[in-house]
C-alpha cells in the first residue's frame, strides 16, 4: 500500500473513532459540543497515525490500538485548546477555525481540556482486546508523555521562562512537543508487545521527527500561508518567543529539521518495512499545513 492510502485509511479509522466519542445527550451538553467541535477540526491526526503504524510494524491489527491512538490524540487537542487561550499563547485561529475559547468562552475552554484528559485514560483503561498488563503500560507511557516532565513542562518552559539558546530551545521543544510524538509511536509499541530494542528504535525515530516538526513549525509560523496552516502567522513574534528561527535563521533551521529527519530515518533504515515511516519523516522537510 502506498504512503497516501495508507495514511488516509488511518485517518478515517481515527475519524471515525472520534466522531463516535461525546455524542450522547447530556444535561451539560454544551461540554461535548465544544469537545467536539476542537476534536473533528481536521487536525492532520500524525500523534495517533504514528501509534497505528508502530502497531501494525509491531505485528497486530492496527485497528487494535484504536482506543490507544485516539487516547493520546485527545490529551494532544487538550494542549491546543488550553495553548491557545489568552493567559497561554493568546490565539484567535486553529485549524482555520476560530479557537474554542472564541466560540465557547474560557471557562468551557478550560473545563473541556480538562475534561479531555481522563476521558483520554478512560479510552486506555477500556481497550478491548489489550491485555491489562498493556493497558497499564499504556497509561504509564501517555501519563509521562503529557505530564510535568513532559508536555506540560515544555509548555511551562515556552510560557513562562525565557528560554533563548539553541540547547534550551531543544529542550523546550524536545518536552513541549517531542515527547508526545514520542509517546505516540511507543503507543503502538506497547499495543503490538514490540521487542524493547525495536522500541528504542521507535523512539528515536519520533523523537526526531519530533524536533523536526516543532522547527518546522516554528517557521510556518514566520513563512506560513495563514490559508493553509490554518494558525495565524507571527504569533510566536508577537508573543515575544523566542524560537530557533530567532537564533538559526530560516535557512539554519531547515538544515537543522533535514539533519533531523535524517537521524530519525537513520533510527529505523534495519527495518524491512520502513517505507511509510521515511515518506512520514521526508514530509517534515516541506510541510506547509
Ligand atoms: C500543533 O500540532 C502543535 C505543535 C506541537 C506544533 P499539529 O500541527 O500536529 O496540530 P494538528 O492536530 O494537526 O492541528
Ligand atoms: C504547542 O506549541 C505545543 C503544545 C500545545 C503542547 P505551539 O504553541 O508552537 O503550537 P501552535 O503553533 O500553537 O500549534
Ligand atoms: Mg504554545
Ligand atoms: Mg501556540
Ligand atoms: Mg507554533
Amino acid at each position: 500500500m502506498d504512503y497516501q492510502s495508507r495514511y488516509a485509511a488511518y485517518q478515517a479509522a481515527i475519524e471515525e473513532y472520534l466522531a463516535a466519542l461525546f455524542v450522547e445527550d447530556k444535561p451539560y451538553g454544551k461540554l461535548y459540543e465544544s469537545i467536539r467541535y476542537s476534536i473533528l477540526a481536521g487536525g492532520k491526526r500524525i500523534r495517533p497515525v504514528l501509534t497505528l503504524e508502530f502497531a501494525r510494524l509491531g505485528g497486530i491489527d492496527w485497528h487494535l490500538a484504536l482506543p490507544y491512538a485516539c487516547a493520546l490524540e485527545l490529551v494532544h487537542n487538550y494542549s491546543l485548546i488550553h495553548d491557545d487561550l489568552p493567559c497561554m499563547d493568546d490565539d484567535d485561529l486553529r485549524r482555520g477555525k476560530p479557537t474554542n475559547h472564541k466560540v465557547y468562552g474560557e471557562t468551557m475552554a478550560v473545563l473541556a481540556g480538562d475534561a479531555l484528559q481522563p476521558e483520554a485514560f478512560r479510552l486506555i483503561a477500556q481497550a478491548p482486546g489489550m491485555s491489562a498488563q498493556s493497558r497499564i503500560d499504556a497509561v504509564e507511557v501517555l501519563a509521562k508523555a503529557c505530564g510535568a516532565d513532559g508536555m506540560v513542562g515544555g509548555q511551562v518552559l515556552d510560557c513562562v521562562y525565557e528560554i533563548n539558546d539553541a540547547e534550551g530551545l531543544t529542550t523546550l521543544n524536545r518536552l513541549k512537543t517531542g515527547v508526545m510524538i514520542s509517546g505516540a509511536a511507543e503507543l503502538g509499541c506497547v499495543a503490538s508487545g514490540m521487542d524493547a530494542a525495536m522500541r528504542a528504535q521507535a523512539v528515536e525515530y519520533a523523537d526526531q521527527l519530533g524536533l523536526a516538526f516543532q522547527i518546522r513549525d516554528d517557521m510556518l509560523d514566520v513563512v506560513g500561508d495563514e490559508q493553509v496552516f490554518g494558525k495565524p502567522i507571527g504569533s510566536d513574534k508577537e508573543e515575544g518567543k523566542i524560537t530557533f528561527v530567532d537564533i538559526k535563521g530560516l535557512d539554519g533551521c531547515a538544515k537543522e529539521v533535514d539533519e533531523c529527519t535524517a537521524r530519525a530515518k537513520a533510527a529505523v533504515a534495519g527495518w524491512e518495512d520502513h517505507e511509510f515511516l521515511w515518506e512520514l519523516a521526508e514530509q517534515m522537510t516541506g510541510r506547509k499545513q
